[in-house]
């Protein structure tokens, strides 16, 4: 065979490596493992919240591992906002926006850490851990007591300071 025929063939046979490589490389196929995984919503009610428990004691620890480094000691703030400790109230100037002052209901703080937090590993924590960091957080906004354990039953009944400081647009 000559060398050009040669090298005919042989660009045939590497010419769909070429195209391989040259396509986005777009990730792969979901599995529907992870479809389950990110396919959830917790209602302010708790309906959607997983079965389990955990208590603020092993929260700190939790928080301290995955969450101090952006949201500071207890979480007073750093490169990441202030999840506890405020100073002023929403109405004085400047506000404190925290946990605290602001969110409405705890389980949406359990459905945000859930699904964004870690930043840099979101949907990481397993269940035992949320409900641990989440009751972390409320003792750390003096809602709840350290050894309060928050599960599904439980943490739905948790009633924030700013539960009624929302404005309801869609109430008549
Ligand atoms: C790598 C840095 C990083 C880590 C680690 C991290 N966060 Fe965050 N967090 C952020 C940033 C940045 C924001 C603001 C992002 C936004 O508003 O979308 C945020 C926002 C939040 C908020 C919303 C604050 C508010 O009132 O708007 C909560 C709650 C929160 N993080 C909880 C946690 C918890 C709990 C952990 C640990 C399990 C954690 N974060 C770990 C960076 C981080």
């Amino acid at each position: 065979m000559c060398m050009r025929k040669v090298l005919f063939y042989f660009a045939i046979l590497i010419s769909p490596m070429i195209q391989a490589q040259d396509s986005p490389q777009l990730g792969q196929k979901v599995s529907q493992k992870l479809v389950e995984k990110w396919n959830s919503n917790i209602f302010p009610n708790g309906e959607g919240l997983p079965i389990g428990k955990g208590t603020a004691v092993y929260g700190k620890k939790v928080y301290q591992q995955y969450c101090q480094s952006c949201h500071g000691t207890d979480g007073t703030g750093a490169s990441a906002d202030e999840l506890a400790g405020a100073q002023h109230d929403l109405t004085d100037n400047p506000p404190d926006k925290t946990i605290g002052t602001y969110w409405p209901y705890a389980t949406t703080l359990f459905d945000f850490t859930r699904r964004a937090m870690p930043l840099d590993k979101p949907n990481s924590l397993n269940t035992s851990q949320l409900y641990a960091v989440t009751a972390y957080l409320l003792y750390l906004n003096n809602i709840i007591g350290e050894n309060e354990i928050m599960t599904e039953k439980t943490l739905p009944q948790v009633k924030m300071p700013n539960r009624d400081g929302f404005i309801n647009i869609y109430k008549k």
